[in-house]
């Protein structure tokens, strides 16, 4: 089934074993602009797990967008000797790896010292996310850039680096260039689409001049930027054209979205609620205008996909940078028959895209050893096999169950309900949000697998955790939602959780007060509205989702809009009385006043059950307490407690 997802393939003089590449992303896993242990663990992790080719995150080639806190910068030689050491690393276990050039051009926000630092670009067209007005660069100093360039990509081939990519997509620099709304200058680098593409050609034949022919030199692009002042598709076809008859390049990388607004934004890290293998149409026009192999990324996720992609010929290569963060192992899973066991990334975004914007290491909820390979890397087996009682089945529960199962423990999981999930079946259940299910489908796939005998609808008493005689109880029973101590009369009150898991209906004008700013919130707020409600979300931060990462708040955002949802920040909730809900401005202190409301949906701070606490009266065993039943917090850290417990026992 998957045949022609392993068949080798070659980008240039590299041969590569299988069709499957890890494509460039941010990692904060190096140290003010280097390579270190961790980034080579890291990239080890996936090239033993038998992807084909690694490409490295961007690496930032000129001062004046260094950021080393942030990007690899391959604008000095001290870069070579840990590039080196990681392509090694790499290259034993089979898998090449390429190195990505980058200048963000006006998409800059950081700087060393917290001022705002100057922006560069073609000229001062001003961008919409970062709302920032750039500098023209002097013709001068775009020669300059062009050298940067060229001097980096030497120093990748001086690493023995297998290849360098240009990463002339997203409403970076290159495409700043290349667009004609962002590239408004007279001299030779603008007006006519030859000069506006001067800049990536002069930056593509002094590359190549610098890593001579046996090293591979490929581009990425964007076909879509999905955005307002877009640079047409057909500009961007010609340009590939044009490059690939100079004849100089040996790919093209596909990919969407753009770093200049924020609708193009959410495509450049496509969360779930955009459909997977979004890109692989754009992939298959280009694939049919140019004669060098074309590489495609984009919310592929499934095996099934990425083969469908390559046997229908719409591309050479299925990039997958989620997919394998969340499970390393993907291609030996595909090709060792257990494709099944694979743990599908649900594009939540949460500890990948989330960390990475908050400049800490990436890392997944679903798989914690992500991005942390030297620390919690191996799981091992236990000096000792004990008995271990797991109570609660969300993903705290399941992933200690896990995890202490395979280290060859004998382990219990009791569910109370005939369910496990927890709250992710709540978070699933939203319109939109099914795909959410698989944290759930892939624990369950863990714990069968690891053989931990599961009881749902199970209810403990203390006789019968004496009959199971446990070394060890963990207790992982989650949180209740409970009601803000606020006065209410007149108007019905129901929390979110209950409407969501359908035990209550609410009237038809619906008032949110939303303390969490999380999914629950924007959720319920949809599923409502679908419904016919009339909605009105009132959040208790600067934002309606401003706990949840950027961009699945912005894309939710978008949504709610479209539906007619209104919304209204900085509202703390105080009291409702015959038909009006009263709030407070958080930072003005006025009251806002809501009339018309039939109910009120409260999104209020949920709390730790403590509803197994009859168990500390006992004793003969230890009990450990993880998730939200210490605290509530998100799946990500129920996830990662759950795997820190299990590996320690
Ligand atoms: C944390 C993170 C950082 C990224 N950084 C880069 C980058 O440095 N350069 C780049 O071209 N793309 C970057 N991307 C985009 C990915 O290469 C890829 O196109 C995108 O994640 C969609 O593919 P996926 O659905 O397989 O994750 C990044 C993606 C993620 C998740
Ligand atoms: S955190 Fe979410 S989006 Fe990121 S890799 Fe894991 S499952 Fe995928």
């Amino acid at each position: 089934m998957f045949e022609s997802l392993l068949q080798p393939v070659e980008l240039g003089k590299t041969r590569l074993r299988n069709r499957i590449f890890n494509p460039p992303h941010g990692t904060t896993l190096g140290h003010q602009g280097m390579v270190t242990d961790d980034l080579i663990a890291y990239h080890l992790a996936r090239a033993r797990g038998g992807v084909g080719l690694i490409i490295m995150e961007s690496m930032t080639v000129h001062p004046s967008y260094g950021f080393e806190q942030a990007f690899l910068y391959a604008g000095s030689d001290r870069i070579i000797d840990g590039l080196n050491r990681l392509v090694q690393s790499c290259r034993a276990e089979g898998t090449p790896v390429f190195g990505q050039l980058f200048h963000a051009g006006r998409g800059v926000r950081l700087s060393h010292d917290g001022s705002r630092p100057l922006s560069y670009s073609a000229s001062d067209v001003p961008d919409e996310r970062y709302r920032v007005v750039p500098v023209p660069m002097p013709n001068e100093m775009v020669w300059e850039m062009i050298e940067s360039y060229a001097a980096a990509a030497g120093r990748l081939a001086d690493a023995d680096l297998d290849g360098v990519e240009i990463l002339a997509s997203m409403g970076y620099l290159i495409a700043q260039f290349l667009n004609p709304t962002s590239n408004r200058r007279e001299d030779e680098f603008g007006g006519s689409l030859d000069n506006r593409m001067r800049f990536l050609r002069e930056v593509i034949d002094r590359s190549r001049d610098r890593i001579g022919p046996d090293k591979t030199l490929g581009i990425r692009v964007t076909l879509d930027e999905k955005t307002e002042n877009a640079l047409p598709e057909g500009d961007m076809i010609a340009v590939c054209q044009a490059l690939d008859a100079d004849g100089k390049l040996d790919y093209f990388s596909v990919i969407s979205g753009s770093s200049a607004t924020p609708g193009g934004w959410i495509h450049v890290f496509p969360p779930m609620a955009v459909t997977p293998g979004f890109v692989v149409d754009d992939a298959a026009r280009l694939k049919q205008s140019v004669s060098k192999p074309v590489l495609v990324a984009g919310r592929i996720n499934q095996p099934q996909l990425a083969a469908q992609i390559i046997d229908a010929g719409s591309a050479d290569m299925v990039g997958m940078a989620r997919a394998l963060i969340a499970d390393p192992e993907f291609v030996n899973k595909v090709e060792n028959g257990r494709a099944e066991d694979i743990r599908a990334c649900v594009g939540c975004n949460q500890a990948c895209v989330g960390h990475r914007l908050a400049h800490f290491p990436v890392s997944c909820i679903q798989n914690p050893p992500s991005g942390r390979e030297r620390s919690i890397g191996s799981i091992g087996r236990a000096s000792k096999t004990q008995t271990i009682l797991v109570i609660g089945g969300g993903p705290a529960g399941m992933k200690a169950a896990a995890v202490a199962a395979e280290r060859g423990h004998r382990v219990q999981l009791h569910e109370i309900s005939g369910r496990l999930g927890g709250q992710v079946n709540l978070a699933e259940a939203l319109p939109g949000r099914a795909e959410f299910g698989g944290v759930t489908t892939n624990l369950q796939r863990e714990l069968q697998n690891a053989g931990v005998d599961i009881q749902l609808n199970s209810e403990l008493d203390a006789e019968a955790v004496r009959r199971i005689d446990p070394q060890h109880v963990i207790i992982a029973i989650g949180a209740r939602p409970r009601q803000p101590e606020v006065e209410v009369e007149g108007v019905e009150m129901v929390d979110a959780w209950a409407v969501i898991g359908g035990q209550t209906v609410p009237g038809n004008n619906v008032v949110i007060a939303d303390w969490s700013c999380d999914w629950s919130g924007l959720g319920v707020a949809e599923k409502l509205a679908r419904d016919g409600h009339h909605v009105r979300l009132l959040s208790g931060g600067s934002v309606a989702g401003e706990s949840i990462q950027a961009i699945v708040r912005d894309q939710w955002i978008g949504v709610l809009h479209g539906l007619g949802v209104e919304m209204t920040p900085f509202a703390r909730f105080y009291g409702a009385l015959d038909g009006s809900a009263y709030f407070q401005h958080m930072t003005g202190g006025e009251a806002i006043v809501c009339e018309a409301v039939d109910s009120i949906v409260t999104c209020f701070a949920p709390q730790a059950s403590r509803a197994c606490d009859w168990l500390e009266r006992l004793d003969g065993f230890a009990i450990s307490r993880i998730g939200d039943a210490v605290a509530p917090r998100t799946v990500e850290e129920a996830v990662l407690e759950g795997f820190r417990l299990g590996r320690k026992l």
